[in-house]
C-alpha cells in the first residue's frame, strides 16, 4: 500500500473498447510501422508475438498481440517447483462432486505479509487445465503488494474485487481495479497485484477455456448488457529495472519460479487485441421484463466463455446489479429452480434480493448441477405478499460465475471453518399453502 500507488493508479488513461486492434507505445517510435517483425525493430527493443488462440482460429476468435521489449521474454533461467500454497487446479479429484447447497463466509484474515499470489485460495472448479477447458472458483485476501510477478499458463484471470483497491501493472500497462470494477488478465500475461488500501479481497474465476468474450444480443439489438466502449485496456508501460525479480509461472496446475536479471514488464510498445482490461459493473445496462415474469439470469451475462456447442458457455460471468423491477402479477426475486449447470455466486457489496440473510459480502454459494434452490423464506413471504409497486433494487452488487460442469471442492473448502453449516435450513421453514378447492 503506497499513497503512490493510488495517485498512480487514479491518473490512469485507458484505450476503450472490447477486443479492439489497439496500438500503444509507452516511448515515441517504439512502435513498428506497416510490418511487425522489422529486421531490427525501433529503439533497439526485441519484438514478440504472445499468442492466446491458435494461429489459425478464425479471425473472430484470433486473440494475439506483438511485444517490443527491452529483452525478449526467452531471456530467463530455468523455473523450478515452489509451494502451491492453498492454489489448486483442475481436474479436481481430491473430493466428489457434493449435491449439497453450500455457502461459505469470508475468508478469514491472512498471516502478516500475505501478498495477492500467496493470497489466492482455491474453492474448487471443473474440466481440466490441460485440456483447457473448464474453470476454477478462487479467493483471494492479502495485505501487501507483490513485489513479484506473476502469470497464468492455465487460463484468463478475471478478478472481481471485493474489497480494497488493486493497481495491477501488466506487462501491457497499468489498471486499477476498485469494488464494482472487474480485471482481466490474459492466459500468459505477466502481472503484479499492488495494494491501495490496507487490505485487498475478493474472488477470480480462472478460465481455462475460450477467452471470455461478450454475448450475443440477438433480438435484444446492436447494444446493450455491457457495451463495448466501457471495457478499458491499459496504454503502454514499462519498467526499465536491472537486478533480480521473481517471477513465478502457474503451469499445468503448479506454481513455478525463476530469478530473473531484469524485470519482465518491459515492454515499451505493443499492438494487438490479447490484452488485459478493466470494466466497471455500474455500467452494465441492466435489461428486464417491463410487464411479467422476468427473464433467466443469463440476461445479466457481462462476459462468456463459449464452448464447442451453441449456447453452452464453460463459464459465464453474470452481474446482478441495481435495477428496477416492475413486472405485474409476478414473483420478483430469482425464481426456485433446478438448473443443468453450476453456480458459485459472490456478493461485493450490500445484499442479494433472493437472500434476506446470511450471504455476505466476501462470501459465496454454490448450488451445483441439479440442486435445488431459490428464495430463502422470509424472502419467499415478503415477495408473496409485496404490493407491486416500481422498486428499486439499489442497495447489491452480487455476480455469479454459471458453468457447464458441476464444481467439485478442493478438501480445504469442503472442511473450511468458514464453511456455513445448516445452509438447508434457510428452506425448511417454507410451508405448505395448497388447498384443493373442493
Ligand atoms: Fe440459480
Amino acid at each position: 500500500m503506497s499513497g503512490d500507488a493510488r495517485k498512480t493508479a487514479e491518473g490512469l488513461s485507458y484505450l476503450l473498447g472490447f477486443g479492439n486492434e489497439h496500438t500503444s507505445e509507452a516511448v515515441p517510435g517504439a512502435l513498428p510501422e506497416g510490418r511487425n517483425s522489422p529486421q531490427r525493430a525501433p529503439l533497439g527493443l526485441y519484438a514478440e508475438q504472445l499468442s492466446g488462440s491458435a494461429f489459425t482460429e478464425p479471425r473472430s476468435h484470433n486473440r494475439r498481440s506483438w511485444l517490443y521489449r527491452i529483452r525478449p521474454s526467452a531471456a530467463h533461467p530455468a523455473f523450478t517447483r515452489m509451494d502451491n500454497g492453498a492454489l489448486r487446479t483442475a481436474p479436481f479429484t481430491e473430493s466428489v462432486p457434493d449435491p449439497n447447497r453450500l455457502r461459505w463466509n469470508p475468508l478469514p484474515d491472512p498471516a502478516t505479509g500475505t501478498d495477492f499470489l500467496a493470497g489466492l485460495w482455491t474453492l474448487g472448479g471443473n474440466g481440466d487445465a490441460t485440456q483447457r477447458a473448464g474453470m476454477a472458483v478462487h479467493l483471494y485476501s492479502a495485505n501487501t503488494s507483490m513485489d513479484r510477478v506473476f502469470s497464468d499458463a492455465d487460463g484468463e484471470l478475471l478478478i472481481v474485487p471485493e474489497r480494497g483497491g488493486l493497481l495491477l501493472r501488466t506487462e501491457f500497462g497499468l489498471l486499477h481495479a476498485e469494488p464494482g470494477h472487474v480485471a482481466l488478465i490474459p492466459r500468459g500475461v505477466r502481472f503484479r497485484v499492488e495494494l491501495l488500501d490496507a487490505t485487498a479481497r475478493g474472488y477470480v474465476c480462472e478460465n481455462y477455456g475460450a477467452p471470455f468474450q461478450l454475448p450475443d444480443l440477438g433480438p435484444i439489438g446492436a447494444n446493450g448488457l455491457a457495451n463495448a466502449r466501457d471495457f478499458q485496456a491499459p496504454v503502454a508501460a514499462y519498467e526499465d529495472v536491472e537486478g533480480p525479480v521473481e517471477v513465478v509461472n502457474k503451469y499445468c496446475g503448479n506454481l513455478w519460479r525463476a530469478t530473473y536479471g531484469h524485470s519482465p514488464l518491459d515492454v515499451v510498445a505493443w499492438h494487438g487485441n490479447h490484452v488485459p482490461y478493466v470494466y466497471d459493473l455500474r455500467r452494465f445496462n441492466v435489461i428486464g421484463t417491463i410487464s411479467y415474469d422476468h427473464p433467466d439470469p443469463s440476461i445479466f451475462t457481462v462476459l462468456t466463455s463459449p464452448s464447442d456447442t451453441p449456447g453452452l458457455a464453460g463459464v459465464d460471468f453474470v452481474v446482478f446489479a441495481p435495477r428496477w423491477l416492475v413486472g405485474e402479477d409476478t414473483f420478483r426475486p430469482p425464481y426456485f429452480h433446478r438448473n443443468v449447470m453450476s453456480e458459485y455466486m459472490g456478493l461485493i457489496e450490500g445484499a442479494y434480493d433472493a437472500k434476506a440473510e446470511g450471504f455476505v459480502p466476501g462470501g459465496g454459494s454454490l448450488h451445483n448441477m441439479m440442486s435445488a434452490h431459490g428464495p430463502d423464506r422470509e424472502t419467499f413471504d415478503r415477495a408473496s405478499a409485496a404490493e407491486l409497486r416500481p422498486q428499486k433494487i439499489d442497495d447489491g452488487l452480487a455476480f455469479m460465475f454459471e458453468t457447464r460442469w458441476p464444481v467439485t471442492l478442493t478438501p480445504h473448502a469442503a472442511g473450511a471453518d468458514h464453511l456455513q453449516h445448516g445452509y438447508d435450513d434457510v428452506w425448511q421453514g417454507l410451508e405448505r399453502h395448497f388447498r384443493p378447492l373442493h
